[in-house]
């Protein structure tokens, strides 16, 4: 069995793919908190990834690197994400290639396209569009993922991941729903999938009237098992009705409405 170096794996998207991802991988779980209810071939490793030698020494041996830690909120500044978000997501990479590391994969987000008007939205072809510093940093972090493909044939994949919940709560997140088992097989395409180099695809499931084709992902062979319709919270509540907080008329909703802060004053 390979051994993935998990980042963020206290996480709640952590905790709804691991359960797929070690049945076929030993799992080294990296997080700030200790990660809970290990099984028999899942290590927990206590460490902050803004710490570039606790990086390098938590990714010696691995095959491959899963990226999902990282400092977000609907209204983070910018200073909050450069530790996080930028200095060790350099660190990752870094540190996969001095240890001869040819798998990355990032869970970035669909708030990189987050201020396009839902109405007309390109999906795919959508240009950049940060909703925010949290967003912003993603779209750093799959420019770091591109820059260390080419200059050191790290093969990466970038997830732009739509909303990773047990059920669905409103009309937007209902076109970018994606379950922990169609998640979970997205990641292994990264982790294995031959024609990989240095991908973009959308981390959904199936849903109608979908934000995104998703169509590199289709190419590289993911088939996603489960629906959004299945899926919908009690408290569902469509699109025409959620409050305009919310922004139920952005890719990125409630992000859109938030003012965007460099430092907040201490
Ligand atoms: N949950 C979603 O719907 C969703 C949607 C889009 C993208 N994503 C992305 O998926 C990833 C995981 O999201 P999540 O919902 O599990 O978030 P989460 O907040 O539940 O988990 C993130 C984990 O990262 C850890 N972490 C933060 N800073 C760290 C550091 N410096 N060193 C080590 N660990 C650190 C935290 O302790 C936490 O356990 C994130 O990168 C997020 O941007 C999630």
């Amino acid at each position: 069995m390979k051994t993935i170096l998990v980042t963020g794996a206290a996480g709640g998207v952590a905790a709804r793919v691991r359960p797929y991802l070690r049945e076929r991988y030993n799992l080294r779980l990296l997080d700030l908190r200790e990660a809970c209810d290990l099984a028999a071939n899942e290590t927990a490793i206590v460490g902050d990834i803004a710490d570039r030698d606790a990086v390098l020494r938590a990714a010696q041996g691995a095959d491959a690197i899963l990226h999902l830690a990282c400092a977000y909120s609907l209204d983070i500044d910018f200073e909050a994400t450069l530790d996080a978000n930028y200095r060790a997501q350099l660190y990752l990479l870094d540190a996969a290639r001095e240890h001869g590391i040819g798998r990355f994969v990032f869970a970035s987000s669909h708030h990189v396209l987050g201020q396009h008007r839902v109405d007309g939205f390109a999906g795919d072809h959508a240009s950049i569009a940060p909703d925010g510093f949290y967003a912003l940093s993603k779209v750093f972090g799959e420019a770091a993922c591109a820059l260390y493909a080419h200059r050191h044939g790290i093969k990466t994949m970038s997830i732009r991941i739509g909303s990773a919940t047990d059920t669905i709560g409103d009309g937007r997140r209902q076109h970018i729903w994606v379950s922990g088992r169609d998640l979970a097989q997205l990641i292994r395409v990264g982790l294995e999938h031959a024609d990989v180099s240095n991908e973009v695809v959308y981390g959904v499931s199936r849903c109608a009237a979908p934000f995104f084709d998703n169509a590199r992902a289709t190419e590289l062979g993911y088939v996603p098992q489960d629906s959004a319709q299945d899926n919908l919270s009690p408290a569902f509540v469509a699109r025409e009705a959620m409050p305009a907080s919310e922004g139920p008329d952005f890719v990125g909703g409630p992000y859109v409405p938030k003012p965007l802060i460099v430092r907040t004053p201490q």
